[in-house]
């Protein structure tokens, strides 16, 4: 059993520039405490058995401990103690560990010839290695570094593409915004009433197609969009534009992000007809329905839908609204219910719509 470092008994090595420098690298590649990885685990199973030892090792020394991204045989993570210290006194130290059994090493050297740590092997019977076991060993502890570099590399890729992702987000939005200000501009530039109405409506589709990007590309670049969570967000604002009290209720689901533009432009039709024609308070819900399908409701308190209402009704002066929204649930496979609020007053506006089509497919598969 590995008998951790009494920090007592360490040796106190004051943090020298070149030790600040080494701690730099090792932070900059952003290994330490992080879960373990096949790949690396491969590497010391690997290790272990060229020279038929129980331990391998693939530590990175950190300013007080040496960390272990692989621990094969061993179920210790990390030894600590109380300062830095060099790298070969850690060795030393881990060698002193086990007495005069087996101890081979090869240094983790990164491309730009910092050491971050080593791959070692340990036995408790002393025993010779022979010289191509340590060549082996050392390409082996060579694989280690390259897939650290490979890591690093893909991470920085990650992370410049979300920073390329958002400013293409705040881009898309400032654009949408300045081509709403140029309807609103233009509509305070005609003579006709109606005109000039029907381009203010216009500008206002154009900031709600904003609202509904903004709500979800501000912190969700993953595939699929936590939907109460966005309603509450998308719903909040709403209210503040329309000066309207919303409540957002229901079950939480993980929705597919290329849904939410579809879900969130029907949810501001819905909302801002629930304004104009019904009454508040409002109310926004979204559960699993029947089974494969998703509902949402917007329901209002409001006089009702007028006499002899239909949604397939082609009515003459007609708004726009129902029409958008009809295209919206086409959209997302599904279709649109018109009734009463079930509650007592008002009227409710309902959307099914199945669970993404490629996953029930998947799941249909799976089935059978
Ligand atoms: N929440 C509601 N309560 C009562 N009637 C509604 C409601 N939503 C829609 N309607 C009816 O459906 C009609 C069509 O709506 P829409 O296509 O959005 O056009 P608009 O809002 O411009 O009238 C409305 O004129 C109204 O009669
Ligand atoms: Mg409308």
């Amino acid at each position: 059993m590995l008998h951790l470092v009494d920090s007592a008994a360490s040796p106190a090595v004051s943090q020298t520039d070149e030790e600040t420098h080494r701690l730099a690298h090792v932070r900059r590649y952003e290994i330490l405490d992080t879960p373990p990885e096949v790949a690396f685990d491969r590497i010391t199973a690997m290790a272990a058995d060229l020279f038929d030892a129980p331990i391998a090792i693939i530590s990175f020394l950190d300013r007080d401990r040496l960390w272990f991204k692989s621990h094969h045989g061993l179920d210790e993570t990390e030894v600590r103690w109380g300062q830095g210290t060099a790298l070969s006194t850690m060795q030393t130290m881990i060698r002193s560990e086990f007495g005069p059994g087996f101890f081979a090493s090869a240094p983790l050297t990164t491309h730009g010839g910092h050491d971050l740590g080593t791959l070692c092997v340990i036995d408790h019977e002393p025993r010779q290695a022979d010289e191509q076991q340590l060549r082996h060993l050392a390409t082996l502890a060579a694989l280690v570094v390259d897939r650290l570099e490979l890591r690093l590399t893909a991470r920085r890729a990650a992370a410049r593409a979300e920073i390329l992702a958002s400013e293409i987000d705040h881009r898309a939005m400032n654009s949408l915004q300045l081509i709403a200000s140029l309807l609103h501009l233009q509509s305070r530039a005609v003579q006709a009433p109606e005109t000039s109405q029907q381009l203010t409506i216009a500008a206002n589709r154009v900031l709600a197609v904003a609202r509904v990007h903004r709500n979800f590309s501000a912190d969700e670049t993953a595939e699929r969009v936590p939907i109460l969570a966005y309603l509450r967000r998308l719903c909040g604002e709403l209210a503040d534009s329309l000066a309207i009290e919303i409540h957002v209720e229901g079950s939480e689901s993980s929705v597919p992000t290329k849904q939410i533009l579809a879900i969130g432009l029907v949810v501001n039709e819905l909302t801002t007809n629930a304004k104009k024609h019904g009454a508040e308070p409002i109310k926004v819900t979204f559960k699993q329905g029947t089974p494969g399908h998703y509902e949402l409701c917007v329901l209002d308190e409001g006089k009702g839908l007028p006499e002899g209402f239909t949604l397939d009704e082609e009515r003459e002066g007609a708004g726009l609204g129902i029409k958008v929204v009809k295209a919206l649930v086409a959209q997302l496979e599904g279709h649109l219910l018109a009734t009463a609020n079930p509650a007592g007053r008002g009227a409710c506006f309902t959307v099914i719509f199945p669970y993404e089509t490629v996953e029930a497919d998947a799941i249909a598969r799976l089935q059978g």
